[in-house]
């Protein structure tokens, strides 16, 4: 087994969040975007009653959304062969393209 001391672990840690490869990148996953706006809209609101909006989600939510569908705890037909394209760092990097959307909100008066 490994042992490290508290410092050493969360020097480890540090390491890895400040490596570029571990941050999301959303001008990353505006490209990889593309290929969700056919559904999910250019703009993140989608057209199709059956689709669900992105714009302005949390990253949180979509990433888990999206490896629900990955690991089959959530299926569509749709999502599921659109997922088994992306890596982890994809996913990341989605999320924070589409948790970077602004939305404003009316509720009925
Ligand atoms: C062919 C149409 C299509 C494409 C392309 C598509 N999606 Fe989807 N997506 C759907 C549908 C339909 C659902 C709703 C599935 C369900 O009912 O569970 C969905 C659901 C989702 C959800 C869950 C949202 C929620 O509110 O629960 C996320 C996140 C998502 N898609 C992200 C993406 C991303 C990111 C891409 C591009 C990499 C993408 N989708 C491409 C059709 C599509």
């Amino acid at each position: 087994m490994i042992s490290m001391k508290a410092p050493a672990a969360l020097a480890v840690l540090l390491a890895l969040f400040a490596n570029p490869a571990f941050a999301a990148d959303p001008a990353a996953g505006k490209k990889l975007a593309r290929q969700c706006s056919v559904c999910h809209g250019r703009d993140g609101v989608a057209k199709d009653p059956e689709v669900p909006n992105l714009a302005g989600q949390s990253a949180f939510y979509i990433e888990k959304s999206l490896k629900d569908f990955r690991d089959g705890a959530r299926e569509d037909r749709r999502m599921t062969l659109i997922v088994k394209r992306l890596s982890d760092e994809d996913i990341k990097d989605l999320a924070a393209w589409f948790a970077s959307f602004t939305v404003t909100v009316k509720p009925p008066a």
